[in-house]
């Protein structure tokens, strides 16, 4: 055993020599030494990562794994929590097992640690990638001191069915946006450069490859059919960005795509994702990815383990197929050594630039982790970025005022399911969350307006089925049903109402109404909890709604009976304290959102960035014989991609453009002047979307391709100049490849995708 500590002492020289992940060669020939001792059982052991440990993220569960660490049988280990028991497990892999070779050690560090940010939807409507790189950051530094040096984030997954749950999970609609938001995160948790330094920037893993968020009526694991053209416009950008960014690892999906599951499709994983984008990190499966390919109907474990390794595949968690079944693969000729030699040596490879040979024990700092994990700094910086995500849908004059934001005075009822409860505030995939702590929002606002005499009452239920409730409220998030009957929890509500001055309805979703395995069929505020906000208007009070939700809702109604509606998501650890801080208007509200909501679910998909027909009908109009539209609804959103209120109020100047044509590789500068016309200072993210005119293939009748998030003082203006450059314009034809062609363009800049200013110009040819 010292021999092996004396080894690793000096292979630990190696990586200080290098930084940022090493010299290749250097670690290749550390690899091939340890490679050259190892047996093909302790091959596929790197291969294996199996489930332990208190967090449920699925159904199968793994057992025996402290032994099976000592036979070399396990290369990570996920869904443990707390640096004890990681440095236990870490410590038998190393001093234990017969080649010491350290665990990887994965957790859904989705959207924070134990300090929790909101959830990345709602954090991508902040449209600020300094705070999404911040949030990733402060996750990989309270992750990397507790023990976990691998998080199964960034989601990527582009998401236009809002019936999906786990649109909650990503960044909405938008490629550009995503791809964005994708590289920030990567940046947030592996460090700049990729630096992985220190114990404070963890493995990222981009999830979930591909094409996730398409599933087929918005049904998760759903089957997903696609064309290329669309995969590579509109899906792809923002996995690819983050592959660009250096994500050290690939999650796989659970759909198929053109009938073969991710899981096994050599196309995406080795074709596209290796050839194509130069991905040199390895790919897991998602959980029992392998094993369900049996459901899937393409063979049995044996087979589909073979198809995994050999589509490229090189970690497989918790189904033990690769670790089964590969051996008698490679016996029977089915399966040659060197493809397990690959995945291995990958597996190492990430090991290696984790720093994991040079301290096995790097991510396992008890100091750190009582220094920094849910530290008053870290939640502070939660709070701060909760505030950016929130989105102000509606904010009309009643009465003669507008009631948001509220005065630190009188008396406020706060009332709904919503307002009272712990454990819904951090939102879905908030897994190693204290959800206890975390403030409900009426302590939140008792804090945030000390002199306000805040008064209570439930209102309703979450929903008035027990049975639906039971399954919106697991993993913790318990709403605390109350047993007594709708009319009687109304009742109560309406006298607390009627002694108030102002009631903030907090109605919408519980924080497992979204996520995985929550698709809605239905994406309305649940029929209880609307009779109740009815019966709260109809008292004369001015009532805000503060829509808890994970997903875009239909909200024509709300739209159209209240005067105020604040969109909060699910803002994290510290969400009570930051919807208080803009409730109260210490915080000016400036989040757009990032998915279209549509006016009922058979709209959907209803997303800005839509192709016309030959038969479309002009925007603002409804109903005309042979042209694409509904008799029955119009083709408008509620609210479109991009849309946000302020306190304050914004507007555009013309949108001037630098020279009404571009060479082919010069450049035009498109300006808009932005002023803040209201009384209060405030942010404003700008956007500019481009519309090729006419094409090789049709194109969206616009597509973001820049935004600005700015500050302005009441009355201040300014110029917002955007660079527009050829490789803007380029798009993936029919060939697959990616091109600009010369011809018209259109530019708008605007606050969102309905509304700005337009001008146009002319790309020339070479
Ligand atoms: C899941 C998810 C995936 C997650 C994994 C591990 O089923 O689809 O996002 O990272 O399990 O918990």
């Amino acid at each position: 055993m010292k021999n092996r500590h004396i080894k690793w002492g000096l292979a630990a020289l190696l990586p200080l020599l290098f930084s940022c992940g090493g010299s290749r060669s250097e670690m290749d020939r550390f690899i091939d030494e340890l490679m050259g001792k190892m047996t093909l059982e302790e091959k596929l052991g790197q291969l294996n990562l199996p489930v332990t440990g208190t967090i449920v993220t699925g159904q199968a569960q793994s057992s025996d794994v402290a032994e099976r660490i000592r036979k070399g049988e396990v290369g990570g280990l996920f869904n443990l929590k707390g640096v004890d028991q990681i440095l236990e497990v870490q410590k038998i892999a190393v001093e234990e097992s017969r080649l010491g070779i350290p665990l990887l050690v994965g957790m859904d560090v989705i959207h924070g640690y134990e300090t929790v940010f909101p959830i990345p939807l709602g954090l991508s409507c902040s449209w600020d990638m300094a705070a999404v790189e911040e949030s990733a950051a402060i996750a990989a530094r309270e992750a990397g001191a507790d023990g976990i040096n691998w998080t199964f984030s960034p989601m990527v997954d582009i998401a236009r069915d809002p019936r999906w749950g786990r649109v909650s999970e990503g960044a909405g609609e938008d490629p550009y946006l995503g791809a964005e938001i994708a590289k920030a995160m990567v940046r947030g948790y592996q460090g700049p450069d990729n630096s992985l330094s220190g114990n404070d920037h963890i493995l990222a893993c981009v999830k979930h490859f591909a094409l996730y968020g398409a599933a087929e009526g918005g049904l998760d694991y759903n089957t997903v059919d696609m064309s290329r053209i669309r995969m590579y416009n509109d899906y792809f950008p923002p996995y690819k960005a983050a592959v660009e960014a250096g994500a050290g690892s690939v999650m796989a999906s659970f759909n198929d795509i053109d009938g073969v599951p991710a899981t096994a499709n050599k196309w995406l994983l080795d074709d596209v994702l290796r050839q194509e984008w130069g991905f040199n990190g390895f790919v897991v499966t998602d959980y029992t990815g392998i094993s369900e390919m049996i459901v899937h109907g393409i063979g049995d474990l044996q087979e589909v383990s073979r198809r995994a390794l050999d589509a490229g595949i090189d970690m497989d968690m918790v189904s033990e197929g690769l670790l089964g079944t590969v051996k008698k693969s490679i016996d029977e000729g089915k399966l040659s050594v060197k493809a397990v030699d690959q995945a291995c040596r990958r597996i190492l490879e990430a090991k290696y630039k984790l720093g994991l040979f040079d301290n096995p024990y790097k991510y396992c700092d008890p100091e750190a982790a009582a220094k920094f994990v849910y530290c008053p700094e870290h939640r502070a910086a939660a709070r701060r970025i909760a505030s950016e995500s929130f989105v102000l849908l509606k904010n009309e004059p009643f009465r003669g005022g507008k009631i948001l934001p509220l005065s630190k005075k009188g008396t406020v009822a706060v009332i709904g399911p919503l307002a009272n409860t712990h454990t819904n505030m951090p939102g879905t995939w908030s897994v190693a969350a204290r959800l206890e702590e975390a403030p409900t929002l009426l302590e939140g606002l008792q804090e945030v307006a000390p002199d306000v005499r805040f008064t209570y009452a439930r209102g309703s239920n979450l929903t008035e089925d027990p049975a639906y409730e039971q399954r919106a409220t697991m993993f913790g998030r318990d709403l605390h049903r109350d047993p007594r009957s709708a009319q009687a929890l109304r009742e109560e509500a309406l006298r607390v109402a009627r002694g108030a001055d102002v009631v903030i309805a907090a109605l919408g979703e519980a924080s497992e109404m979204s996520g995985e395995s929550s698709s809605r069929s239905d994406i309305s505020i649940p029929a209880v909890q609307r009779e109740l906000l009815e019966a709260l208007l109809a008292t004369g009070k001015p009532v805000v709604l503060v829509l808890f939700n994970g997903r875009p809702l239909t909200l024509g109604w709300e739209q159209e009976h209240v005067s105020a509606i604040l969109d909060v998501w699910f803002g994290g650890s510290e969400a009570a304290l930051a919807i208080g801080d803009v409730l109260f208007g210490d915080v000016n509200p400036s989040g757009k959102l990032t998915m279209t909501f549509p006016k009922n679910v058979g709209q959907i998909p209803l997303y800005y960035a839509r192709k016309t027909t030959g038969r479309t009908l002009p925007e603002g109009h409804w109903f005309e014989k042979f042209r694409t539209n509904y008799l029955d609804v119009d083709n408008d959103p509620v609210y479109p991609f991009g849309y946000g209120l302020s306190y304050t109020d914004f507007t555009y100047g013309e949108t001037t453009l630098s020279a009404a044509e571009m060479p082919w590789d010069g450049s035009v500068e498109a300006t808009v002047r932005v002023t803040n016309t209201g009384d209060r200072d405030g942010k404003e993210t700008v956007q500019l979307y481009i519309r090729d005119v006419v094409g090789s293939v049709t194109r969206p009748v616009k597509e973001l391709k820049g935004f600005r998030k700015i500050f302005l003082k009441a009355g201040e203006s300014q110029d917002v100049t955007f660079t527009i450059t050829r490789d803007m314009l380029a798009f993936y034809g029919s060939d697959l490849q990616k091109a600009a062609e010369p011809g018209a363009f259109e530019v708008v800049i605007g606050p969102d995708s309905r509304r700005g200013t337009k001008a146009g110009f002319e790309l020339l040819g070479r």
